[in-house]
């Protein structure tokens, strides 16, 4: 594995990768790699002769006061974990690199964005789309494998690879989780001992909805409620939204509908760390 950090460089390399007739794999991260990343690189190769994956903390996609300066950064241990799975070329670029002084330039994209993480997080999905754009211009990558674990991401990523005519296409690798259920993430590790005891509530919110789903419930508001009842029987979790969308406009849903692909998912918070986890069905 090469370790690059130049985006001329990782162009270059992957230019002559493309030009040899190699496929492009590509896993976008933000470091702190963790079994759920791993699980994509090694995914990666079985859709790609040149597997990539990029470690870059991106600064446009944390709003004020969100967790950006204590991000958790340990490059030598991504590198480690990287190199274990599969990774061929390692992209690690600096913020000045992607960034320079002078950079205008932003990716906005318009309804999918506006609820969800979007109405909670304003700009989150901006500096999302921003970033992977570039990286998508710089990695020139045949495929980009993304986790489930962050549902809207896919949906914008999605519409973004498809609206700017990349050509990229995407492989959707489901969530990883932990033996209580609770969904592998970077910021797990913010959680205090009370607060990891607790979050699996997510998970069984979930399990809850997909079992009263199962048993015939049809009804948004009732599979709601469910899942407002079990989360607030963990007394440090705090809802900041839970959702039962339509799975490709994200638009809550009155009724479940036979044939029409739903998403339901929520974010929480234990403290000052926020959770976000889902699961897709379809009636
Ligand atoms: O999911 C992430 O880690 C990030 O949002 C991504 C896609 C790498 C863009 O910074």
């Amino acid at each position: 594995m090469i370790l690059v950090s130049d985006p001329r460089e990782m162009q270059r390399l992957a230019d002559d990768a493309r030009r040899l007739g190699n496929e492009v794999a590509f896993v976008p991260t933000m470091g702190a790699l963790h079994e759920g990343h791993c699980t994509l690189i090694r995914r990666a190769r079985d859709h790609g002769d040149l597997v990539v994956t990029s470690v870059f903390v991106n600064p446009t996609q944390f709003g004020q006061g969100e967790d950006f300066t204590r991000y958790p950064r340990d490059l030598e241990r991504d590198r480690r974990a990287a190199e274990v799975a599969g990774t061929d070329i390692l992209f690690a670029p600096s913020e000045q690199s992607m960034y320079p002084p002078g950079y205008a330039t932003f990716v906005d994209l318009e309804r999918v964005t506006a609820v969800l993480e979007g109405r909670a997080r304003p700009g989150h999905f901006r500096g999302v789309a921003t970033v992977v754009a570039k990286l998508a211009n710089i990695v020139r990558p045949h495929v980009m494998l993304l986790g489930q674990k962050d549902a809207q991401q896919v949906v914008v990523i999605r519409r973004l690879l498809e609206d700017l005519n990349t050509g990229v296409r995407t492989v959707i690798v489901p969530t990883v989780r932990e033996e209580d259920g609770l969904a592998m993430s970077s910021r797990n590790s913010y959680l205090s001992a009370d607060e990891r005891a607790q979050a699996p509530v997510l998970f069984r919110a979930l399990r809850a909805v997909e079992a009263a789903v199962a048993a015939g419930e049809r009804s948004g508001d009732a599979l709601r409620a469910l899942m407002t009842s079990t989360i607030t029987a963990a007394p440090l979790a705090a809802i900041d939204y839970i959702s039962v969308a339509d799975a490709s406009t994200l638009e809550e849903l009155p009724v479940l509908s036979e044939g029409r692909p739903v998403l339901v998912s929520m974010a929480v918070r234990f403290g000052t760390t926020r959770l976000i986890d889902n699961t897709s069905l379809t009636v």
